[in-house]
C-alpha cells in the first residue's frame, strides 16, 4: 500500500484560535538565536533492581532568557521549568515533593496512571511552603512522554506561566526495541512549546496578560529558550513535542515542508507512524516525531515553524548515512471492548471567557460529578457545544488513564488518534467519542485543558470506585486554598487576586 502522507493539521480551520478575538500572533524573535537548553536527566536519589527514589523540588530563581535583565521564573530542580524525570515501567516509584516556593503548589502528574487524588497530584495535595510529602506508586504502563506541572486551584494557569512544567519519560522493553532514536540530548530531545510576553525589565506579568480564554504571548519559549537551535548530528532525529502552553494551539510543520513521521501520542508508541507535513497540536498534547534530514548537507538550515513563525532551528552538520526506515507497524495497541451493562457517559463542554461550565456548571472541588467502577471500560461521548460566537476548540483532559479515541462526530478520528491519548481536542459541534478505564480506584479531575479554561471552572471530578472496599476522601475546599494563597502572599482574602476567580464570580457563585 502506498505511504499516505497527510498535508493538512486535521482540525476545523474556523476553529483555530486564530479567530478568537484575543488572538496574539507569535511574532520571530528579533534576538540572536541561541543552542536549545536541553532539560537535564534528573538523577535519582538512589536506585536499586525494583526501585528508583527522587527528590523534586518546587523552586524560585532567575533565567537569562534574553539580553539584559535576568526574568524572574519558577521551575522544578532548576530555576525554569525543570529537569527530564525518568521511570522505568514495573519499578516502584518513591517521591520526595518539596516546594521551595513562598506559596503552595500541588505536583501533578500529567497521563500517569497512579491512585487519585493525592498521588496524582492534583487541587487536593497542595505541598505547603517550606513543606514536603511523600508519594510512592508502581509505574506500570507503556513506555512515554508525560508531563508534570503544577495544580493549585484556581492557580495552575498562573504556576505554568511562572514555569512549573517539566518533561516526564516512561521507559520500557517494547520502544527500546524499536529502530528510534534515544540518544538523550544528541539524537533524542524534549521540546516544550509554550509563549510568554515580556514586560519592563524581561519581567512576566501574568495578571496583565490574563485572558479568561487563555493566556498568550507573543514570544514563542522553547525549552525555556528563546529563538532556538539544535545542532543536528545525526540524520534521524526524535522530538518529544509537548503543547506546554496555557493556551495556544501550534500548527506545525518544517519551512522547506519537509514530511515527518509521528510515531507516539500521548500515552505512548502508536500502532503505526503517521507521515505528514502538518500537524497541529493543542495544549497539554505529547506527540513525538522522527525527522530524517538525510537529504540535508552540512551546512543547511531548517526550521520548525509554527504558521509562519520559526519555533526552533535546526542547523545541519555532517553526520553518518543513517536510512533505517520506521516499521509500518510499531506496537499492537489492544481495543478495549466497551464493559456491557454500563451507559455511555455524556460530557458537554460549553462556553467561552468566564462562561466556561461542564455540564453546565462551574468546578466544585468537594463535588465528586460522576462515578465509574474500576477496571470498566466505559463509552465517554465529549460535546463542544458551539454555543458562542464561532465557539473554540477546546483540548479534554482526564487525569489517571490513558483513553483510546473512538470517533469524531461518528466518523473515525483522526489518524493519529488511534494510540494512548490523554489529551482530545473537541471542535466546536463536534462530540468525540473515547473508551475510558481506571487501573486505579481514586477521584479524578477532567477538563479543558486550555489553563484558563480549567481554572475557570470548566473541570469536574470522577471517582473510580471499587465496590468491594468502598472510600472515602478528604478533599479539600477552595476557601483553605485561597486563605492559604492569601496568607502566603501577604495580602488580605479579600484583595487575594488569582486568575480563574473572576469567572466564578461574574457567574454570581462564591468559590
Ligand atoms: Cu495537565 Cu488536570 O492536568
Ligand atoms: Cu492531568
Ligand atoms: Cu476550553
Amino acid at each position: 500500500m502506498a505511504k499516505q502522507v497527510y498535508n493538512d493539521y486535521f482540525f476545523d480551520e474556523p476553529a483555530w484560535n486564530t479567530h478568537d478575538g484575543g488572538y496574539v500572533p507569535l511574532e520571530e524573535p528579533t534576538t540572536p538565536q541561541q543552542k536549545l537548553h536541553v532539560p537535564a536527566v534528573l538523577q535519582p536519589d538512589k536506585e536499586t533492581d525494583t526501585d528508583m527514589y527522587y527528590t523534586v523540588t518546587a523552586e524560585e530563581g532567575e533565567t537569562q532568557l534574553l539580553p539584559g535583565p535576568k526574568t524572574k521564573t519558577w521551575g522544578y530542580n532548576g530555576s525554569l521549568l525543570g529537569k527530564t524525570i525518568i521511570f522505568k515501567r514495573g519499578k516502584t516509584i518513591h517521591i520526595t515533593l518539596k516546594n521551595d516556593l513562598h506559596e503552595l503548589t500541588t505536583f501533578h502528574w500529567h497521563g500517569l496512571n497512579v491512585p487519585g487524588p493525592y498521588i496524582d497530584g492534583g487541587c487536593h495535595a497542595p505541598v505547603y511552603p517550606g513543606e514536603s510529602s511523600d508519594i510512592k506508586f508502581v509505574c506500570n504502563q507503556p513506555a512515554a512522554t508525560l508531563w508534570l506541572h503544577a495544580h493549585p486551584c484556581p492557580s495552575t494557569a498562573q504556576q505554568v506561566w511562572h514555569g512549573l512544567a517539566t518533561p516526564v519519560v516512561v521507559q520500557d522493553e517494547v520502544e527500546a526495541k524499536l529502530p528510534l532514536p534515544r540518544n538523550y540530548g544528541v539524537d533524542d530531545f524534549p521540546l516544550v512549546l509554550q509563549d510568554r510576553n515580556f514586560h519592563e525589565d524581561n519581567q512576566w506579568d501574568y495578571q496583565k496578560d490574563y485572558d479568561p480564554d487563555g493566556v498568550q504571548g507573543k514570544t514563542p519559549m522553547i525549552n525555556g529558550t528563546i529563538n532556538p537551535y539544535i545542532d543536528v548530528t545525526t540524520q534521524r532525529v526524535r522530538l518529544r513535542v509537548l503543547d506546554g502552553a496555557n493556551r495556544r494551539e501550534f500548527r506545525l510543520h518544517f519551512s522547506d515542508g519537509l514530511e515527518f513521521a509521528q510515531v507516539a501520542s500521548d500515552g505512548g508508541i502508536m500502532p503505526d507512524p503517521v507521515y505528514f507535513t502538518k500537524v497541529m497540536m493543542t495544549c497539554a498534547e505529547r506527540d513525538e516525531f522522527i525527522v530524517d534530514f538525510g537529504k540535508y548537507h552540512d551546512g543547511d538550515e531548517v526550521a520548525l515553524m509554527s504558521d509562519d513563525v520559526p519555533l526552533v532551528h535546526f542547523r545541519i552538520h555532517e553526520f553518518a548515512k543513517d536510512d533505517t526506515k520506521l516499521p509500518d507497524h510499531l506496537v499492537d495497541v489492544p481495543d478495549l471492548p466497551v464493559t456491557t451493562g454500563t451507559k455511555t457517559r455524556h460530557v458537554v463542554m460549553s462556553g467561552m471567557d468566564e462562561e466556561v461550565a461542564i455540564d453546565g456548571k462551574k468546578f466544585e472541588m468537594q463535588r465528586i460529578d460522576a462515578r465509574q467502577k474500576v477496571g470498566d471500560v466505559v463509552l465517554w461521548d465529549i460535546t463542544n457545544t458551539n454555543d458562542m460566537v464561532g465557539g473554540m476548540i477546546h483540548p479534554f483532559h482526564i487525569h489517571g488513564t490513558q483513553f483510546l479515541v473512538v470517533s469524531r462526530n461518528g466518523h473515525a478520528p483522526y489518524a493519529n488518534e488511534h494510540g494512548w491519548k490523554d489529551t482530545v481536542s473537541v471542535n466546536p459541534n463536534e462530540h468525540v467519542q473515547i473508551k475510558v478505564r481506571f487501573e486505579y480506584t481514586g477521584v479524578y479531575m477532567y477538563h479543558c485543558h486550555i489553563i484558563e479554561h480549567e481554572d475557570g471552572g470548566m473541570m469536574a471530578q470522577i471517582e473510580s470506585y471499587d465496590p468491594q472496599h468502598p472510600k472515602t476522601y478528604k478533599l479539600m475546599d477552595m476557601d483553605t486554598l485561597m486563605n492559604a494563597f492569601a496568607k502566603e502572599n501577604h495580602v488580605n482574602p479579600k484583595d487575594l487576586w488569582l486568575g480563574g476567580m473572576g469567572s466564578y464570580e461574574k457567574m454570581g457563585m462564591k468559590m
